[in-house]
């Protein structure tokens, strides 16, 4: 019989970004005991790259930005397959919730007038982004942090949860490890709020750093919640592509948004050459026009077409490597210093906008990028897709499971605008520290069945199996082919015949995975824990597959070779994952559900 403590909270929450420490806080502030689990140190989370800003409108740049015109960029951005009561209540509230952030000691840059200085970013109408520097989500997690601290919430850090149990269709625990010495834990709550974060490990290059192996959406899938629009997999456009340890790490969407422009080997500024239909009106056909509007000189001026979404700048700079015009180590140039020659002063500037690029490309590349171009290409960044929740509510189809941030779906739709995702965490952590907090007062006490504990405890400690064949290369190669894998054939631009085989080959890297042996015991053994987070990175994995060969059409994050344009069937529906009788995966499509009158309208008046 092995060990385990039992920890009770009446919420629980899985993850400490910016969603978890917001929904912590506030379930906190509700009075009801809260407990938050996270798998590395406190303050080491995704939410540090979101660097550039967060989305709010806040309107101290443009006067004329408003809730109503993030709401229409959200949408436009998402393809319109948003969760629109997100996608409403997170344009109306972000602004507040920026507001409390500085209440609570963030520091912001500042416009001359001394109000927090917003910054252009990609799909965004007006300067929308409340920053400091780009090191906007390193000051928000010490923002959270140093508020909760405060609140009574007791932290379990360097802890893993391999499992959640239920009791009947509730969910009412989750089974956990110590990642130093191996210990378990068994936490009983009321509620359980996932916010985990995202799946960047299943990808060869990534921003995400080794936590992120979709444990949040594979643990709720596991526990019988519903997936949605697992398919649209977001490439940041600008990661580090040189030297090759490095390749992947951010480079801020900051840096097009102070003045940086995308060049090809041949000097030429290429997003010139594709500005979509639906951008058209808004975007700059000359580069002055583009400066204007980035100098904030000209408020009439349209957007350079660095810009763009996200989705569309990678697919760019894609073409122009694939068409033989990309860098020498096949990526973009990409060129702050030139606004020298438009601003005095200009190296100073930029060190201090985007003191982190400059050190980053400074000590990790030998670059000074106040003198010389950056080499960037895309790298995987943000799922879009994730647990289905109540957009009021934040509760998943599996009772007392609540999810928030990444892990969650639905606000940002096929394509997330860059900014938009610190200024979730705060909206949508909120309430689901909230509503979680509600269900546990009004939901009474909880059991964890002895045979859901049983059942975690033997799936922990299976890999330290000594009997079971070893895999040559262990767990590690697992991960290693995984994401080579994914990086091939689920990539940026898809087509049936790979996405199938790659369904295929993530069926035998299971069977791999099910029987690996992580030599060793339970005390600091890495191995150990990456054969345990395989189960989630094959699960997010196949999620991710099986919903892109669903969605036979390209739209957003998801490019398909084989249908290269929208399709209007897809245009009101979502792509479902939900547990079929033996547990398998079954895809289908779900309607979105009408749009209130007042909302379309908003839309329409914004194109
Ligand atoms: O480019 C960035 O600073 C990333 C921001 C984001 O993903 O929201």
């Amino acid at each position: 019989m092995v060990e385990y403590e039992t920890i009770e909270h009446d919420v629980l929450i899985i993850g400490a970004g910016g969603a978890g420490l917001r929904a912590a806080i506030e379930a906190s502030a509700a009075g009801v005991s809260v407990g938050l689990v996270c798998k590395s140190l406190l303050g080491k989370a995704h939410t540090v790259m979101a660097e550039g800003g967060m989305a709010a409108a806040l309107a101290n740049v443009d006067e004329r930005d408003s809730w109503r015109t993030h709401f229409a960029d959200t949408m436009r951005g998402g393809y319109y397959i948003n969760n629109w009561r997100m996608a409403e209540l997170h344009a109306r509230q972000a602004p507040d919730r920026v507001r409390e952030l500085e209440a609570w000691g963030a520091v912001f840059d500042r416009t001359p007038e001394g109000r927090i200085m917003q910054r252009n970013f990609g799909g965004h109408a007006h300067p929308r982004l409340a920053h400091v520097g780009d090191r906007t989500g390193l000051e928000m997690i010490r923002t959270l942090q140093d508020h909760g601290v405060h609140q009574g919430i007791d932290v379990h850090m360097e802890c893993t949860v391999t499992r959640l149990l239920k009791e009947g269709s509730r969910c009412t625990g989750a089974f956990a490890y110590e990642r130093e010495l191996g210990k378990f834990k068994l936490f009983r709550a009321k509620a359980i709020v996932m916010a985990t974060g995202g799946i960047g490990r299943a990808y060869k290059i990534t921003s995400n750093s080794w936590e992120y192996t979709g444990d949040g959406h594979s643990l709720a899938w596991h526990a019988g919640a519903d997936l949605i629009d697992m398919e649209f997999v977001q490439f940041h456009p600008t990661g580090m592509v040189w030297p090759p340890s490095v390749r992947g790490i951010l480079v801020t969407e900051g840096v097009r948004g102070e003045g940086g422009i995308l060049k090809n080997n041949k000097g030429e500024r290429f997003m010139f050459g594709d500005i979509p239909d639906n951008y058209k009106s808004s975007t700059a056909d000359t580069p002055e026009e583009g400066w204007r509007y980035v100098a904030k000189s000209d408020r009439d001026a349209r957007r350079p077409p660095e810009l763009l979404t996200r989705d569309h700048v990678a697919r760019c700079i894609l073409r122009e490597v694939r068409e033989g015009r990309g860098s020498p180590h096949g990526g973009a140039f990409l060129d702050i210093a030139w606004i020298s020659e438009k601003i005095p002063n200009a190296a100073e500037h930029i060190k201090k906008k985007l003191p982190s690029m400059y050190h980053q490309f400074k000590e990790l590349a030998g670059i000074d990028i106040t003198k010389e171009p950056m080499e960037v290409g895309p790298t995987t960044h943000y799922v879009m897709g994730g647990i289905r929740v109540d957009g009021e509510t934040q509760m998943s189809s599996v009772p007392g499971l609540f999810a928030a941030g990444e892990c969650a779906a639905g606000l940002h739709g096929a394509n997330r605008l860059g900014g938009n995702s610190l200024s979730d965490l705060i909206v949508f952590g909120k309430l689901a520290g909230e509503y979680a907090a509600k269900y546990a007062r009004d939901n009474g006490n909880v059991d964890v069945p002895q045979a859901e504990v049983d059942e975690a405890h033997r799936e922990a400690l299976a890999p330290l199996d000594d009997s079971r064949a070893h895999d040559a290369g262990g767990a590690y190669q697992i991960q290693y082919d995984l994401q080579e894998l994914m990086q091939d054939k689920v990539g940026i631009i898809r087509q049936e015949e790979e996405l199938l085989a790659a369904i295929g080959a993530i069926e035998t890297l299971k069977k791999r995975a099910e029987t690996v042996s992580a030599p060793g015991n339970r005390q600091y053994n890495p191995g150990w824990h990456t054969a345990l987070d395989l189960k989630n990175l094959l699960t997010v994995s196949e999620a991710v597959a099986r919903s892109a060969v669903i969605r036979k059409e390209s739209r957003g994050a998801h490019s398909r070779e084989d249908y290269k344009d929208k399709d209007e069937q897809f245009s009101h529906v979502n792509t479902l994952l939900r547990k079929g009788p033996s547990g398998e995966m079954q895809v289908s499509q779900e309607s979105i559900p009408e749009m209130p009158a007042e909302l379309l309208q908003i839309i329409e008046d914004h194109k």
